[in-house]
């Protein structure tokens, strides 16, 4: 069995500060076997860097990190992945922050990497890249002389050629794309916003999954991801009984619990999800000191400005939701800006009568499928799901919503809070049914078995390509070259 070799930008070496299980790490777990490498950014910002990975063993999986720079956190992370790439991918042209530096210190970051990682490499290997930090990570690959199948998975929405095409470098990561044999992304949507933009901006050919360009075949195919749902219930129904869940229960004395988990991220809309809960309480006076809203909003990436003040504005419409609706015993609105840990969250989602997951643009939300898997099939809560997760091309019986529109969500809320048991367990079956099936597992099994089967056309360059397209492949898109990655001292 070929060994498989994943690259993320985090990386969760076990043991360390903050390693919890996330999403991906959920669900590669079961094609993590002994001898597999996972191999990214340490997470650490070093005045040392070193070009050689530091490695970490455990349960026969190497973790091998590179630390970053000052400057290449600056405009790698913060500046061209999170303040141009990001916002771009999630439909917010205008929060934008395109910067030449950034974007030369983001392909810089993805050629140390590469060629760190080509000195680990063996022919057999199936490489599986993940999310936007990583585009040009193969072409750098491909240049080192690597010739194993890549794959690339995007866990982010993926935006179309209208949107696309304000981002001034976006031919040259199109055609980076094209490096791997497979680009996967969360729904069909995503796959054929891609095939059309190689289309439109790049003048590939494309032929159902396929798209031809600079001398390679390239696949774009969907594939949901999802969570280790029968564990994930398992850990529910253990931490309805735990300290934690208990305290909660006590605290709501009989009230409703409607609950949202998000990073704090302006994809997430959150200020729409306040203001909705406020028209809730405002339009049906019946909830007043009936329900109580927990919303987690997780602290993240307050390095770049738009997540600064996206923090501020929510603790204003927090503070003003409260002091409006409060009374001396009720505090409508519970709003807790730390993480909290996945089995704590299993145990909330289980005692909660409404989820609430408005993003106004997300690759997939996990936190709907758990919000699924942890009801009691029993007495189920409500999920309450913006049609603008990816989740919402699989879990149609929720109560889909315009996340743009808050009275839409708090009718949404009002119609959960009083939805009678029937219609309750009756969506609940059906969107467990999905949930169970999809799984994580099957998600990482279904993209390494189309990754390693794939038909091999890519290497061979099978498909004619014009002398234009071939000019189009080595764009000089602003006649800005990545500089060579710069020799690091120890
Ligand atoms: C999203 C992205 C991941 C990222 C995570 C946390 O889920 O798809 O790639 O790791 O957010 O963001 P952070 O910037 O803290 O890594």
């Amino acid at each position: 069995m070929a060994r498989l070799v994943v690259v993320s930008n985090r990386v969760p070496v076990p043991k360390t500060r903050g390693a919890q299980a996330g999403g991906l790490a959920v669900a590669l777990k079961e094609v993590l076997t002994p001898g597999a490498i996972w191999f990214g950014w340490s997470g650490r910002i070093s005045a040392d860097t070193s070009p050689v990975p530091a490695q970490v063993e455990a349960r026969g999986v190497t973790y091998a990190t590179l630390d970053l720079s000052k400057a290449d956190y600056e405009r790698f992370y913060v500046g061209f992945a999170n303040s141009a790439l990001w916002p771009l991918f999630h439909f917010r042209p205008s929060l934008v922050r395109f910067r030449r530096e950034d974007y030369v210190g983001y392909r810089e970051v993805n050629r140390t990497l590469a060629e760190a990682l080509a000195k680990l490499l063996t022919p057999g290997d199936i490489v599986w890249v993940h999310d936007y930090h990583l585009i040009p990570l193969a072409r750098y690959l491909r240049e080192a002389g690597i010739q194993n199948r890549i794959g690339f998975f995007l866990h982010i929405p993926f935006a179309p050629p209208s949107v696309l095409q304000t981002l001034p470098p976006v031919g040259e990561l199109l055609a980076d794309l094209c490096q791997y044999d497979l680009v996967g992304f969360q729904t069909r949507e995503h796959a054929r916003d891609f095939r059309d933009s190689c289309e439109r901006l790049l003048a590939a050919r494309v032929d159902g999954d396929r798209i031809a360009f600079g001398g390679r075949v390239t696949r774009a195919e969907a594939h949901p991801i999802g969570i280790d749902a029968e564990p994930f219930e398992r850990d529910a129904i253990r931490a309805s009984r735990s300290a934690d869940t208990q305290r909660l229960a006590e605290s709501l004395h009989g009230r409703a619990l409607a609950i949202g988990v998000d990073r704090l991220d302006y994809s997430k809309g959150l200020p729409n999800r306040f203001d909705a809960y406020a028209r809730l309480l405002g339009q049906y006076p019946e909830h007043l000191q009936k329900v109580s809203f927990l919303q987690i909003a997780a602290r993240s990436r307050e390095d770049v400005v738009a997540y600064r003040e996206l923090a501020r504005e929510l603790d204003r419409l927090a503070g003003d939701m409260n002091g409006r609706f409060a009374e001396f015993d009720w505090t409508p609105l519970r709003y807790i800006t730390r993480a909290a840990p996945r089995r704590t969250l299993a145990g909330f989602y289980r005692m909660a009568r409404v989820g609430v997951v408005t993003p106004l643009h997300d690759g997939m939300n996990l936190v709907a499928k758990e919000f699924v898997a942890a009801q009691d099939s029993k007495d189920p809560g409500v999920l309450v799901l913006s049609h603008f997760a990816g989740a919402a091309e699989e879990l149609t019986e929720a109560l889909l919503v315009n996340p743009y529109d808050p009275d839409q969500i708090a009718d949404a809320m009002h119609r959960a809070l009083t939805m009678k048991l029937d219609e309750r367990r009756e969506r609940h079956a059906a969107l467990r049914a999905k949930v169970f099936s999809t799984t994580a597992e099957r998600y990482a099994k279904l993209f390494l078995g189309s990754l390693r089967n794939g038909d091999g056309a890519s290497s061979s360059a099978a498909s004619p390509v014009g002398a234009a397209l071939r000019k189009l492949a080595q764009t000089d898109w602003l006649n800005v070259e990545p500089q060579p990655a710069r020799r690091r001292t120890r």
